[in-house]
């Protein structure tokens, strides 16, 4: 037993030598079960996040108001797609497998992003997704392009440079609304109204209220904490959003002389209902993910047994 003890401390600075020197941990190399744990439930999550998050958009491709945006529109949601199948498959070097991933999502064991269990009531929401959520997603995701897991953090590296594109489309989307019609500059501002506190909700609690932060940054999953993220995101978006004559929902935000923001207090209530399943929309995209993964079991399978019947005739 002391051996073993004794072993286990020397793989496990051995594990912290590799991290402080920025070397990747790969599949293969051994790691403490919390940093095991940990990437499961975070890339399984983020997995899903992207998965799920094609139904809001979904929507909205039949009523695209030009073959141009839903062009642009459809080539985002299947980027998202591709986002979700690099995340499940890095996540599997874990050992862990999508199936049970899957499994566990349908259980409610594990989460997908709070912001996609809102409604998109009409085309300006799918400007403030892109805009917002995506503009979210990245600031978070190019903090993870450095997180110490090679699988995930050269997962990142492909996502964000879609990403940037999906943020940019959301964004013309509402540029192009505010020099419209009246009514269609007050459709935009009724959509920040409604997806701005969602999309701060994104980067998770308060630092003091994650139990998770202080060893996902000791280990370097995360770089940067959820509040640092969070106010990234925040000083980068108010400007874009006076840019285009866009007023940020938030009486209590308050200009730094060094031009940053403070922003008011976040509904963490809303938050919590919301994670723990009692968002507006959180039944529908779970029944919906669970009816097409049936449905589409037999994709699944004829794709199975068409790489073994050419492998084994290989
Ligand atoms: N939605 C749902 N659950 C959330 C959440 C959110 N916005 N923020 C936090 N949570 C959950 C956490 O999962 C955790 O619950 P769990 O222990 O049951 O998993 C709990 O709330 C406590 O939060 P912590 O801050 O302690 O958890 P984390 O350290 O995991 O931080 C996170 C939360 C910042 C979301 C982190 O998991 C993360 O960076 N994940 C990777 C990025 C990601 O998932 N982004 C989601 C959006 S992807 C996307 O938007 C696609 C784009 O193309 C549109």
């Amino acid at each position: 037993m002391l051996t073993q003890t004794i072993n286990e401390e020397k793989l496990l600075a051995e594990f912290e030598a590799k991290i402080n020197a920025e070397i990747k941990i790969e599949p293969k190399d051994w790691m403490p079960d919390e940093y095991r744990k940990h990437l499961i439930r975070q890339m399984s999550q983020h997995a899903h996040s992207e998965v799920i998050g094609m139904q809001p958009e979904g929507n909205w491709i039949t009523r695209a108001p030009s073959l141009r945006s839903k062009k642009i529109l459809l080539a985002k949601i299947q980027d998202e797609g591709g986002h979700g199948l690099y995340l499940y498959s890095a996540a599997e070097t874990l050992g862990v497998s999508r199936d049970q991933f899957i499994q566990w999502l349908h259980e409610g064991k594990a989460k997908y992003s709070s912001v996609f269990n809102y409604p998109t009531l009409n085309w300006a929401d799918i400007g403030a997704i892109g805009w917002l959520v995506d503009g979210a997603a990245i600031t978070n995701q190019v903090s993870l392009q450095r997180t110490s897991y090679g699988p995930y953090s050269r997962a990142m590296v492909r996502i964000c440079k879609e990403e940037s594109f999906h943020q940019r489309q959301g964004y013309e989307i509402m540029w192009r609304m505010m020099e419209g019609t009246v009514d269609q500059q007050k459709m935009a501002q009724d959509a920040i109204d409604r997806w701005w506190w969602p999309a701060l909700m994104m980067f998770g609690p308060h630092d003091t209220d994650s139990p998770r932060t202080s060893l996902a940054m000791k280990w370097r999953i995360k770089r940067e904490s959820n509040d640092q993220l969070r106010e990234k995101f925040i000083n980068k978006t108010i400007s874009q959003a006076e840019i285009i004559g866009l007023k940020v929902p938030d009486p209590n935000l308050i200009r730094n002389e060094d031009g940053t923001f403070k922003h008011g207090d976040i509904n963490w209530d809303e938050f919590w209902q919301v994670v723990g399943g009692n968002g507006p929309c959180n039944q529908q995209r779970l029944e919906h993910h669970f009816n097409v993964h049936k449905e589409g079991a037999w994709v699944r399978e004829s794709a199975i047994a068409y790489n073994i019947k050419h492998t084994n005739n290989q």
